[in-house]
């Protein structure tokens, strides 16, 4: 949450930064600021609302080479001018962004800065103000910076400006993302490489409790005692085109179309030679010498986890537990002898799961993460990593990143059971084709789902998802999706658990969407529909080829029903698209949210 640039070069800077900042306008966008230094001093210019309500308050007229910039997802303070970053010292010398949460602010307020007038209510004023308090007291700025970050505890990602230092950048990071780009005569930060790639494409990434200073021509990286350190640098591997939004009117739409050839990748990236769907050796071993597999993510991840449990469980028997991260630290069940962690993360920056992440790490247990993101913190910090292959996922509501997760947990668990020598139940490579084309089949059918979400959405405050077994996993993952972009009041409930309480919620008209694609559980779920159709519900049932009955508002082509969720949840997506369309609904950036949520 929150994203960070800055730049320092023979450039102005204001473009660039704005640019970077629109890129990272996912991570929060509910006020921004930049700052820009030149030989008159620091500029700031800051403003409630997106990088658009920004650009209007910017005078285009200051030139300078050297600035910060910085998106935000408040924390602390409601979302206003006076608490967007960048934030000053009292004798505006020093001008700070911050991304993520100083858990300790209150107490260092009391300490040391007792006498200090703050201005905004935010945790970050307490950084900026500290550092000018350590060099009043005779600091040079770049051990006064060192000190104040030993002070801090939380995340962060920072970069400082002094009004006093023509030419640096001084930059830190403790859990939350940050990278240093590299270019010829200039070098920038960034929270994410797509900010920048505008400009460079080569990296270096920090590690935790690393500080940076950073020129023009140099970066010299070092830890909090003062040590330099090394650092090879990396190419960002992204297409610049895969960031963009091309005709699409949204990213979402954009990112629910990309399915089809997401699943086709991650068959290509996880074949063989001899075509044979594989996963490392190593990655393998760790999956197979558990004897209990804990899943661990958030959200739509979390909701990917449901599915993936079934797979590790009727694939490769592995008995699978799936938590909420933000839970499972205060929570934590009774660990098996042999356990090994999965963490699922589009991201890989997640806090809620990070902070399980080193809670396991500390226990001594192994860990693989399923992510997006090579290279996120996620990732480094496992043992293992599957990638996603999904390419970046911009918008808000996760889609593409929810098929992949689900594919590539079906590719582990069928590489899992093959390795202990069980039979598998279908071709996976094949099946997976056929659910690439089922994919096709619903995108290029979008009419139909937005007459349904006309039909069923456009003016209702509530809506029910009902599903049992695989479906029951699915209409999770819709209730979340419906509620997070079109703010109708939506839930995802077992078909079979309506009687004992929630069917008392249902009155006339009341939308209630079901999914139909477990023969086994068929005639249960269209119970489950007569019943809440006999009380006033306005019913819409998704069912699937070889399952439809006359009535039904949608059949989905066939596919293997273990696979169904990879098809299943794809017109869920477009209703929630589409209902939110209707109800003029930012799509792509929904209130109060942010995509990366980098703090617990
Ligand atoms: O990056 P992650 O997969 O760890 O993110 C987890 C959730 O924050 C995320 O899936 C969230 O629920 C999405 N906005 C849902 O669309």
């Amino acid at each position: 949450m929150c994203g960070i640039v800055g730049y320092i070069g023979s450039n102005d800077t204001k473009e660039i930064l704005l640019k970077g900042l629109e890129k990272l306008e996912y991570r929060g966008y509910d006020s921004a600021g930049i700052a820009v230094k030149n030989d008159d001093g620091v500029s700031v210019f800051k403003e409630k609302g997106r990088i658009a309500d920004l650009r209007s308050v910017v005078d285009f007229s200051v030139n300078a080479n050297i600035g910060i910039g910085h998106t935000r997802w408040a924390t602390h303070g409601e979302p206003s001018q006076v608490n967007a970053h960048p934030h000053q010292s009292t004798t505006s010398r020093f001008t700070l962004v911050h991304n993520g949460v100083i858990e300790n602010y209150a107490q260092l307020k009391r300490e040391h800065l007792a006498d200090v007038n703050l201005v905004s209510e935010t945790d970050t004023e307490i950084i900026v103000q500290l550092i000018e308090k350590f060099v009043k007291e005779g600091l040079e700025t770049e051990a006064a910076f060192a000190k104040a970050l030993k002070e801090l505890k939380g995340s962060y990602a920072i970069a400082l400006l002094d009004n006093q230092n023509e030419d640096t950048i001084f930059v830190a990071k403790n859990k939350s993302p940050l990278l240093v780009g590299l270019g010829d005569d200039f070098n920038v930060i960034a929270s994410d490489a797509m900010a920048m790639l505008q400009v460079t494409d080569e990296y270096v990434e920090l590690m935790d409790k690393e500080m940076v200073i950073v020129t023009k021509d140099s970066i010299t990286i070092k830890t909090l005692a003062g040590e330099t350190v090394a650092r090879d640098s990396f190419k960002a591997e992204i297409d610049a085109s895969d960031i963009e939004k091309g005709t699409y009117p949204h990213y979402m739409l954009k990112e629910i179309d990309e399915q089809p050839a997401v699943m086709r990748k991650i068959v290509q990236a996880y074949q063989n030679e001899e075509g044979e769907l594989s996963i490392a050796k190593d990655t393998l071993d760790a999956v197979n010498a558990a004897d209990r597999i804990y899943i661990i993510a958030c959200g739509t991840s979390y909701h990917a986890g449901l599915v993936g449990k079934e797979y590790l469980e009727k694939t490769a028997k592995i008995p699978t537990e799936v938590h909420v991260a933000s839970e499972f630290v205060y929570n934590t069940p009774l660990l098996s002898e042999k356990p090994l962690f999965i963490f699922i993360s589009q991201s890989g920056e997640t806090a809620d799961s990070r902070a399980v992440l080193v809670h396991i790490k500390e226990l001594g247990h192994p860990a693989l993460t399923l992510t997006n993101v090579a290279g996120s913190t996620l990732s480094r910090e496992a043992n293992h990593t599957l990638l996603l292959h999904a390419g970046p996922e911009i918008a808000v509501a996760s889609t593409k990143a929810y098929t992949a997760q689900i594919a590539v947990l079906a590719i582990l668990a069928e590489a899992a059971g093959k390795a202990k020598g069980f039979e598998m139940k279908f071709d996976l490579v094949q099946e997976m084709g056929i659910v690439a084309n089922a994919i096709q089949t619903l995108t290029d059918d979008k009419e139909a789902f937005e007459q349904i979400a006309r039909d069923f959405l456009s003016t209702t405050r509530n809506a029910f998802f009902i599903g049992r077994s695989m479906d029951y996993h699915v209409v999770q993952e819709a209730a979340l999706k419906l509620k997070e972009i079109s703010y109708i009041q939506a839930e995802g409930f077992a078909g079979g658990e309506l009687k004992h309480g929630t069917i008392a919620l249902i009155e006339d008209g009341t939308p209630v969407v079901a999914l139909a694609t477990q023969e086994n559980v068929n005639l249960s779920i269209r119970g489950n529909v007569k019943e809440v159709a006999a009380r006033g519900a306005n019913t819409c049932t998704i069912s699937m080829k070889g399952l439809e009955e006359e009535g039904d508002s949608y059949v989905i082509p066939h596919v293997h029903e273990l696979l169904a969720p990879l098809v299943s949840v794809v017109p869920t997506q477009l209703i929630a698209y589409y209902a939110a369309l209707h109800r003029d609904c930012d799509v792509d950036k929904p209130r109060n949210l942010a995509k990366s949520v980098t703090v617990e």
